[in-house]
């Protein structure tokens, strides 16, 4: 049995050792503390039945933007857990804060053109789009999409000119 909730100052070091596990993109502890401090609904972490913390969301909000959106940092889930659904509902936990808590519009994330996984997740089963291809985005050159999702009840500025013009011209 594993329980996704919203992470603690106590989970940091769980979620950074898990990062180190999973991802080559990592984050001093200072970082984690920055997050928790300014978004702490948007760290979410999936704890097992004896208090492991086997994967995590760490998100936060891009104030400034025109649209207000949240972004991913980093997610990942631990090998002995994958494919069982957790990285799925985190990313709900975090899409449902963004948007209830921060009042977000839309969440946007990259990802490595290479990983099939997290492109499949991304696309097929939380239903974000392409928004763009940044070119050698990592630090080892490799390129990333950049990747959008509207969340519930908020679509795209384009897609709503779209309609306005559409339904304009009936
Ligand atoms: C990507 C990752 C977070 C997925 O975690 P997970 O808990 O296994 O994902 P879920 O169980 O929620 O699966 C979600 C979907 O992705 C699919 N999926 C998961 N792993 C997959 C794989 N290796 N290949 C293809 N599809 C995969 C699942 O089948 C599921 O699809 P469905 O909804 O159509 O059934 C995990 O593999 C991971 O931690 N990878 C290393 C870190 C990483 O790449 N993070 C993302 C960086 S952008």
């Amino acid at each position: 049995m594993v329980c996704i909730r919203q992470a603690t100052l106590d989970d940091l070091l769980a979620m950074q050792r898990c990062n180190l596990l999973c991802l080559p993109e990592n984050y001093q502890l200072k970082y984690y503390f920055y997050h928790i401090l300014s978004w702490p609904q948007l760290l979410q972490v999936a704890e097992d039945y004896g208090g492991k913390i086997v994967g995590y969301v760490l998100a936060k909000m891009e104030e400034d933007a025109v649209e207000p959106h949240g972004h991913i940092t980093s997610l990942s889930v631990a090998r002995t857990h994958r494919k069982l659904g957790l990285a799925s509902k985190l990313m709900t936990a975090a899409h449902r804060a963004m948007a209830e808590t921060f009042g977000a519009e839309y969440a946007s994330l990259h990802v490595r053109v290479s990983n099939k996984a997290a492109f499949h997740l991304y696309t097929e089963t939380l239903g974000y789009e392409i928004h763009d291809r940044e070119a050698k985005y990592y630090a080892d050159g490799e390129d990333a999409f950049d990747m959008r999702k509207y969340l519930k009840g908020k679509r795209s500025r384009h897609s709503a000119i779209r309609s306005f013009w559409q339904h304009d011209s009936d």
